[in-house]
């Protein structure tokens, strides 16, 4: 883990209330795709967790949807330099994806999908994407990942857009080696439910410290407790317990 001074380069709207912020910083300590970063902000107790969307050189993209105090601040920053802990969770493991993995992210659990799908298309793998979102006007980042070389297909709850339904509905229709997964918790369930293969799902529970200190984000799995934080955020299907 490492604190250092990110300078932001670029905050940019994707959609209404989603934000591109792009930071250049020491980015050494981002290993894998599915970590996150932990923001400090002015006159905030608990820094903000954002997953790692991208790295490119020394530039850190972030995406984030505005929810509350935290996010509606950073949503205003143009420029600055912002106090950011890296190098925070364990990532996914690329290692078990076989040929053909299928990547399914909905809505702010689509950014930790983009890294991932780009390190799995460097390792020559074939690479489907789901992204899921209620309606056409919250759709962000098809383009990018169709960029890339994947194979999107886009689901809106309300058919505005893409397949109408859910990922699953999509993934029903599918055949794949391995899925990863972050989304809503409803989401993680349902893709749990739905899935033929194995997988990893990446937990974006709230959280205290953020580095393994506290036991705030402390979940009990199949395997014993664990915190999302440090032991996640991403588990793997095997050890899910579904508390409710
Ligand atoms: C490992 C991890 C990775 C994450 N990655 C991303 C990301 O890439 N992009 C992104 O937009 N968000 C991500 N989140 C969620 C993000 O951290 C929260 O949305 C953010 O901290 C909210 O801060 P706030 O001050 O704006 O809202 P607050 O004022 O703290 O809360 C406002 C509202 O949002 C809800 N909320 C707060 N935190 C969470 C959360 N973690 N999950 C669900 N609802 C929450 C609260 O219940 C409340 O209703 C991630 C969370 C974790 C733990
Ligand atoms: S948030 Fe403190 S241990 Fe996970």
């Amino acid at each position: 883990m490492k604190q250092s001074l990110f300078q932001i380069v670029e905050n940019v709207p994707l959609t209404e209330s989603v934000y591109k912020m792009q930071l250049r910083g020491d980015v050494s300590e981002i290993t894998a795709p599915g970590q996150f970063v932990n923001i400090r902000l002015d006159g905030l107790f608990l820094r903000r967790p954002i997953s790692v969307c991208d790295v490119q050189g020394d530039v850190l993209t972030l995406i984030y949807k505005v929810v509350g105090k935290g996010t509606e601040m950073m949503s205003r920053m143009t420029e600055g330099t912002l106090d950011i802990l890296t190098g925070l969770g364990n990532g996914y493991d690329l290692s078990v994806s076989g040929q053909h993995p299928v990547l399914l992210g909905g809505g702010v659990g689509v950014p930790p999908m983009y890294k991932l799908a780009k390190e799995l298309l460097k390792q020559g793998k074939q690479v489907s994407v789901i992204l899921g979102f209620n309606t056409k006007s919250e759709i962000f980042y098809q383009k990018e990942f169709e960029e890339l070389g994947c194979d999107v297909t886009v689901t809106t709850v309300d058919g505005s857009c893409g397949m109408k339904g859910f990922v699953t509905d999509a993934l029903n229709q599918m055949d794949y080696t391995y899925f990863y997964t972050c989304g809503p918790e409803p989401m993680l369930k349902a893709v749990y439910r739905a899935s033929k293969t194995s997988g990893q799902m990446s937990f974006e529970e709230r959280m205290g410290c953020g580095f393994g200190a506290c036991m705030g984000c402390s979940c009990k799995t199949l395997t014993g407790y664990k915190r999302i934080c440090k032991d996640g955020p991403v588990m793997r299907k095997e050890e899910i317990l579904w508390e409710n």
